[in-house]
């Protein structure tokens, strides 16, 4: 049987975070050959940038490890969490605002902190905001995203495998 698995990445402003956890995910995804059972996407709690590409710093830290950015920013619908299976929140606060537009309490289960599934979380569940910071603030996110993304993908993939 031919089932899909949906997931959302969700930051503030969808230009810099989630675009890249998007990004990774979906090379990652490709190179595992899953790319038409994992549909996957990003969203911003904020709509501060809709339309928007990603911001231009982040844009060039995925290309110095080879991944390109292409998704536009879009703010995250409290109707998403109909369709999505897995919903991952960048921080804590990109959390609280999912938690208060969840429509029904059995959604729950669909959401999670993105670095819950970092392997390396030390208890840190943030993945820092890096858009008013240097440059260093760009490629910490990149290193966080490209170790969690891994786990992330085992995630769906049992869930995957529950609904085969
Ligand atoms: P993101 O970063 O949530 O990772 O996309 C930000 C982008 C824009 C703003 C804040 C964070 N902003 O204040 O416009």
């Amino acid at each position: 049987m031919n089932s899909t698995v949906e997931v959302c990445f969700v930051c503030l402003g969808n230009i810099c975070r989630s675009p890249l956890a998007q990004g990774v995910f979906e090379a990652l995804v490709k190179e595992e050959g899953l790319q038409d059972r994992i549909i996957i996407s990003s969203a911003g709690v904020s709509g501060w940038h809709a339309g928007n590409p990603p911001d231009a710093r982040m844009q060039q830290t995925a290309r110095d490890h080879g991944i390109h950015l292409n998704s536009r920013a879009r703010q995250f619908q409290s109707s998403d969490f109909n369709q999505m299976d897995l919903v991952l929140a960048m921080d804590h606060s990109n959390m609280n605002a999912l938690e208060q537009m969840r429509p029904e309490p059995e959604l729950q289960d669909k959401l999670f902190l993105f670095r819950s599934f970092d392997p390396q979380h030390n208890n840190d569940l943030e993945v820092p905001d890096p858009y008013y910071g240097g440059g260093k603030g760009f490629e910490t996110v990149y290193q966080i995203v490209e170790r969690t993304c891994p786990k992330v993908l085992d995630h769906l993939k049992t869930m995957l495998a529950k609904k085969a």
